[in-house]
């Protein structure tokens, strides 16, 4: 019998932010999103105060910039920070050509800016892991908090965020509700794209929780690495993550 090999994988966040809009409930939860150009670079900064710029194609946080402006009219300050470079322009000109200039020739989207939750004055986020499970329906395997290095603006380990568990992380109070909130959010989300990818068997949301705890989703990816999960002292997320897909040809390299 020939071996399985799950190899399904959507590399653009335009296509994939396109392919949840399809759907009334999940575009809820997707900050608004457009391709940067230098007049949607203009309209977004209009109308939010801080955004995010990043590349059509990446990975790991790398190429991710914020932009945040202040101060009222006339006196407006831009602010662009990306890894710890940060760099504070007075006129939209000067900002603009600092900002194309970073993205170059690549692809790269302008999203919304959502102002992270903090936790001991580090903001975090959330991955949320959804696959299909042994009964062939969609379940939440895993849901870890990545809580950034202080003063970063990105919460992606390879930028050395932390791993650390939800229950540590939300308030007590609302543990239960944050949960569900987020299992509700994984579980529409895939099952609408498996309407549209027949073939995907797994996503693992970047889901981020402003200050009302209203969850919007950063970007869905549809081949996530399990070290989230790994990095975590109880295993038992990462065990069944593995577990689950190795069913249909997934993570190979890895023993649980
Ligand atoms: N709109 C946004 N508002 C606030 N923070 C954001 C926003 N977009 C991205 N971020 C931060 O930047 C990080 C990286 O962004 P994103 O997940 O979109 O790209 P990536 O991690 O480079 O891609 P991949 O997950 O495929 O490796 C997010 O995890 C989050 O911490
Ligand atoms: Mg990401």
């Amino acid at each position: 019998m020939k071996e399985k090999h799950y190899t399904f994988r959507l590399p653009s966040k335009w296509t994939k932010t396109q392919a949840l809009m399809k759907n009334s409930q999940v575009a809820r939860w997707v900050p608004a999103t457009k391709k940067l150009t230098t007049a949607n670079l203009r309209a977004m900064l209009g109308q939010y105060a801080m955004i995010y710029i990043k590349p059509d194609r990446g990975s790991k946080g790398i190429g991710v910039m914020q932009i945040a402006k202040s101060g009222g009219s006339g006196s407006t300050v831009y602010r662009c920070q990306t890894g710890i470079k940060v760099r504070s322009f007075s006129s939209y000109e000067s900002m603009e050509k600092y900002v194309l200039a970073f993205a170059g020739i690549k692809d790269y989207l302008i999203q919304k800016g959502i102002q992270l939750t903090q936790f001991n004055g580090r903001a975090y986020d959330l991955r949320v892991m959804v696959q299909i499970g042994p009964r062939q329906q969609w379940e939440t395997t895993g849901m870890v908090g990545r809580l950034a290095q202080q003063g970063r603006i990105v919460t992606n380990g390879s930028q050395g965020a932390e791993s650390v568990s939800v229950d540590i992380l939300f308030p007590k109070p609302q543990t239960k509700r944050l949960k569900a909130r987020l299992n509700h959010l994984g579980l529409t989300t895939a099952n609408h794209l498996q309407k549209l990818y027949p073939a995907i068997r797994e996503i693992g949301l970047d889901v981020a929780f402003d200050p009302q705890f209203k969850p919007w989703i950063l970007e869905v990816n549809t081949f996530p690495e399990p070290h989230p999960f790994m990095k975590l002292e109880d295993q038992r997320m990462f065990r069944k993550i593995i577990r689950y897909g190795k069913a249909y040809g997934r993570y190979k390299g890895f023993r649980v």
